[in-house]
């Protein structure tokens, strides 16, 4: 009886001292201090996770900056084919440090591209993609495909001679689709060819998705951390002497590589500025006279290379699209209930050609003049799809299935 009545006390007395630390009224009120407590400071994270695992939380902090950079370039930007281009050397040229934030933001928008790949590809090489984290993947695909609207929106806003043209090569190959193509291109373009209203619509294109991706990413974290991170053992881990707070060990881990991505986009930004810019894009949009060569950022260049060697327009576009489609199903063709690729030889020989194979076909969207290159781009396009649609469902029964550990102490003790 007497333990009771102290329980009591003790339990009314944190409740008054709650009540009146201004922290403890308003999170018994909007539980935000509490849901930041358990989801980010005691949020239980593998022992084990590498490198691979902090360039989520580097996208994250670009794609803010992505943001922020932006607004500021809509400030002054003008989406008309008469003004885009001057309102561009405006930025540039009168703006106070306006060609500071476009550097940022054309830099940033290549490091996040970057990032993002690597990101995929810890995903694919990992297993993250598996059971439970299948709606982790799905929402990362999500976020994949509106980053490559992005891209090609902003990309065109510029109004220079490769922006227009980059127009026109896209909405030539949706006008290739047997029956709807050619309404399809004129609805969407507001004509026949890029003009001031496919620029007007391409622009609310850009600034609408960028903004739609910041709400993806946070169903793409809340489904993170429902799910809890994966880890490069493929092993869940079951004790708690597998796992560490987020607060302070990730966050300084993470912390590391946001830096350096920062110095990186510095570098980038400041002294390498027409690194990662065509200097035809510095000449204004001239629909009567096409460019020697139309080649597309180095980020979509495996897609045009497909273009390139599929002989038929549509059939192109088709196994272009298809190779984003297919990462889609990955979670249900990888049939292994071996996660990560550590113990999957033969898996991890396969990743390794599929990104040669994708690497390849870059090479083919640059160079596309060479019939050897044709050749071997066409080769690169039938691995890239055999990797997913004949390895992955039947790797089961062929790879040389390594033993896993037991728990994932076992795996983090065994380590030299
Ligand atoms: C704007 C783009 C993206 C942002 C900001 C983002 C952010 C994050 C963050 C913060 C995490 C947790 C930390 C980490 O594992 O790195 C994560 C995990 C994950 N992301 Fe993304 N992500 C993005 C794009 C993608 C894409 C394109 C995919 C590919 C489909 C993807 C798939 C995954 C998967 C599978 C995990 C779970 C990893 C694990 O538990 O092993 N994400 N993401």
């Amino acid at each position: 009886m007497k333990q009771d009545e102290k329980k009591s006390e003790i339990l009314d007395k944190k409740k008054v001292s709650s009540q009146l630390s201004l922290s403890g009224w308003l999170d018994q009120r909007a539980p935000f201090l509490s849901f930041l407590k358990k989801e980010y400071i005691e949020f239980p994270m593998p022992k084990n996770l590498n490198i691979w695992w902090a360039f989520g939380a580097a996208l994250c902090i670009i794609l803010l900056l992505m943001c922020i950079t932006g607004i500021f370039l809509s400030l002054t930007y003008v989406p008309t084919a008469q003004e885009a281009f001057l309102s561009i050397e405006t930025i540039e040229r009168r703006v106070p440090s306006g060609w500071m934030i476009r550097a940022i933001h054309i830099a940033g928008s290549n490091l996040f591209l970057f990032f993002m790949y690597l990101h995929l590809f810890r995903g694919l090489y990992y297993g993250s993609y598996k059971s439970p984290r299948e709606l982790v993947w799905l929402s990362g695909l999500i976020i994949m495909m509106m980053i490559m609207i992005t891209a090609f929106a902003g990309y065109v806003l510029p109004w220079g001679q490769m922006s227009y043209w980059a127009a026109n090569v896209v909405m030539q190959a949706l006008s290739s689709i047997p029956w709807v193509g050619k309404s399809l291109s004129y609805w969407l373009m507001g004509g026949t060819i890029p003009n001031t209203i496919t620029l007007h619509r391409l622009f609310v294109l850009h600034f609408v998705v960028a903004f739609a991706i910041l709400v993806i990413v946070g169903l793409h974290i809340i489904f993170f951390h429902v799910v809890k991170s994966n880890n490069p053992e493929g092993v869940e881990p079951c004790k708690e002497e597998e796992v560490l707070p987020f607060y302070p060990y990730f966050v300084c881990k993470d912390g590391v590589v946001i830096v350096f991505a920062i110095f990186l986009l510095v570098v980038l930004a400041f002294f390498f500025p027409n690194l990662l810019t065509n200097s035809e894009n510095y000449i204004s949009a001239n629909p009567l006279e096409t460019p020697t060569t139309i080649a597309p950022e180095w980020y979509f260049l495996p897609f045009y290379g497909i273009l390139q060697v599929v002989p038929s327009k549509f059939g192109g576009v088709l196994l272009a699209m298809g190779s984003v489609c297919v990462l889609f199903l990955v979670p249900w063709l990888d049939r292994s209930p071996i996660k990560s690729c550590k113990y999957r030889p033969l898996h991890r020989v396969s990743l390794f050609l599929l990104i040669m194979s994708y690497i390849t076909l870059g090479v083919v969207g640059k160079i596309h003049d060479q019939p050897l290159l044709i050749w071997l781009g066409r080769f690169a396009l039938f691995y890239y799809y055999f990797h997913f649609l004949i390895v992955m469902p039947f790797s089961l029964r062929f790879d040389l299935q390594r033993s896993l550990p037991k728990s994932l102490l076992d795996a983090v003790r065994s380590k030299p």
